[in-house]
């Protein structure tokens, strides 16, 4: 037997062997999503097959601050939980203290979305996306550039990665590299599923989920809102300039991303699942409240909606409809501890 070989079975022992200490985890092929009856699971690459210990892997990346530069600053610094993974600053400086242009996104159901973020139409997929935080210098998050090498070094010094990454990624032998790191933070995030608010239930048949002033404003959002706020997710995922482009002086909009003058002011709309919990608002997060958000589309809204406070009140009982509290605080999601009692070998 040549030395090929014998390594290939001392893998494949060693694989057996970490999958043995921990609960069973469903093969790639059999995941099963967590989701509720005539919901499409999302798209996955063919590269990235979903794992419950990529999954696992990609939750304890997403809370560990050792993916930033000074270890100060993880994914869920910005994207917290308890308010649909967005935070409560306007703009969230990064490790260096540049101030962050724009408003942090919340990320239920962000495996649906795509084209990511406020107006990129390059960032097509939860894997490109995780790099930019973490080694993007446009403008400076967790200030990783350049230390692909520095990262590995980190996580592989640590038993429990070690044994983690393994588990994950088998077909590598576990190796710790920048491209595992963001398919297991896309894994991960895969998961982050949202469909328990009142809306969703009521959808689901549940005619008391919503109250009667919600369900006026649920009428008044199909009319004037669902054009853009469409679908399962509230987003059309296209992009669209509610104000003067002229106007967009210090961001660009997806003219950043582009080059193109035409794409000035333009930001794809935002999804609205748990938007009460996700202010402040606006791509540039200049904007304090639901009602105040509202009356930021007047380039595109009958006056009548912006100016009638029963409508206007109507709607936002709707937008507070749309809170999935079981999703803002589902254990599935939250910092992993304990988490290496499952996997650490060593
Ligand atoms: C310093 C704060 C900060 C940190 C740290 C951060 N993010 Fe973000 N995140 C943002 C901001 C701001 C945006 C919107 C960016 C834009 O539109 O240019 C965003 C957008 C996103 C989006 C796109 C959501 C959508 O609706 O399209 C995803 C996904 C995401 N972040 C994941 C992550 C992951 C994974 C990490 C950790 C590796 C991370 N973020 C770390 C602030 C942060
Ligand atoms: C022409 C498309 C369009 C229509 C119609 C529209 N919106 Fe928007 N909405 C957007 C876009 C684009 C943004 C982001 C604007 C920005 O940040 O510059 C936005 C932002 C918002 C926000 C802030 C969300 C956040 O996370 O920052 C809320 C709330 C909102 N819209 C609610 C509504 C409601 C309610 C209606 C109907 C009364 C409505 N929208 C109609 C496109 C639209």
């Amino acid at each position: 037997m040549n030395r090929a070989s014998l390594i290939l079975i001392a893998l494949a022992a060693g694989v057996v062997a970490t999958a043995a200490a921990r609960p069973a985890a469903p093969q790639p092929s059999a995941w099963q999503w967590d989701l509720p009856e005539g919901i499409a699971p999302p798209p996955v690459p063919a590269d990235n097959p979903m794992s419950q210990a990529k999954v696992d892997l990609g939750r304890r990346l997403f809370y560990d601050a050792d993916l930033s530069i000074d270890g100060t600053m993880a994914c869920s610094n910005c994207h917290n939980q308890r308010r649909g993974f967005a935070d409560s600053t306007r703009t969230r400086p990064g490790v260096h203290g540049d101030a962050g242009r724009r408003n942090v996104q919340g990320l239920a159901n962000v495996s649906y979305l795509s084209p990511l973020t406020w107006g990129d139409t390059r960032l097509t997929t939860l894997e490109q996306q995780a790099m930019v935080p973490v080694f993007g210098d446009d403008p400076v998050e967790m200030g990783m550039l350049g230390q692909d090498a520095e990262l590995a070094r980190r996580l592989s010094a640590d038993g429990c990665y070690r044994a983690m990454f393994l588990a994950a990624f088998p077909e590598t032998g576990g190796r710790v590299d920048t491209p595992a790191v963001a398919k297991a933070l896309a894994a991960f995030q895969r998961t982050l599923l949202s469909f328990d608010s009142p809306v969703d239930r009521r959808q689901r048949g549940d005619a008391g989920a919503l109250t009667a002033e919600a369900k006026r404003g649920e009428a008044l959002f199909g009319a004037h809102c669902a054009s853009c706020h469409a679908g399962q997710d509230f987003t059309d995922r296209q992009f669209h300039a509610l104000e003067d482009p002229a106007a967009a002086m210090t961001d660009t909009g997806l003219a950043h991303a582009t080059g193109q003058a035409s794409d000035r002011g333009r930001y794809r709309t935002p999804s609205l699942r748990n938007v009460a919990l996700t202010g402040p608002y606006w791509h540039d997060g200049s904007v304090e409240s639901m009602g105040e958000a509202i009356a930021r589309h007047a380039r595109v809204l009958p006056g009548n909606v912006l100016t009638q406070e029963r409508e206007r009140q109507d709607i936002i009982a709707f937008l507070h409809g749309l809170t999935d509290q079981r999703f803002a605080t589902d254990p599935r999601f939250a910092y992993p501890d304990g988490i290496c009692l499952a996997y650490r070998a060593d």
